[in-house]
């Protein structure tokens, strides 16, 4: 199994980025941290980070050719932006949406996310864990897939 992790605006600040919401681990660790886990279950892993929605957008096609699931921290465009949402609805890749810390218990213009609707599932809250959880999200539904596939 495949899954790519994608990352939005200001994400590769981590680390020093107000640590106090978002922890002390910088995308390397949350990074090491994932293929830790995928390595011994035969997972590859893609991880990815970018500022520009644009860039954010030609990933998201290319990796629905190329992987059998998106993790997705699309950081402050969760919130606003239509051409994420319109990638993961256009594509048809299995989508986990994942934030670092909890959206609704923050401002209230958090507690919207535009992706939220076209994507399997939203991990927040969690810390770099968010991160690790989307990945057994994953696992899960691949394992869900297998079972409908194999009933006769
Ligand atoms: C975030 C939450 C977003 O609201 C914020 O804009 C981020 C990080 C998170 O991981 O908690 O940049 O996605």
């Amino acid at each position: 199994m495949k899954i790519c992790y994608l990352n939005g605006p200001n994400l590769n600040l981590l680390g020093t980025r107000q640590p106090e919401i978002y922890g002390k681990s910088n995308l390397s660790d949350i990074a090491a941290l994932i293929r830790q886990r995928a390595t011994s279950r035969n997972i590859e892993i893609g991880f990815r980070q970018s500022n520009s929605e644009g860039q954010l957008v030609e990933w998201i096609h290319e990796i629905a050719d190329d992987y059998h699931y998106l993790a997705i921290n699309a950081a402050a465009y969760a919130h606003t932006s239509i051409a994420l949402r319109d990638a993961i609805s256009g594509t048809g890749i299995p989508s986990i949406e994942i934030h670092l810390s909890n959206i609704h218990a923050r401002e209230a213009f958090r507690h919207q996310s535009m992706i939220a609707p076209v994507c399997q599932g939203q991990i927040c809250g969690f810390g770099a864990s968010s991160y690790l959880l989307a990945l057994e999200a994953c696992v899960m539904l691949e394992a869900k897939k297998a079972n409908q596939t194999t009933k006769p």
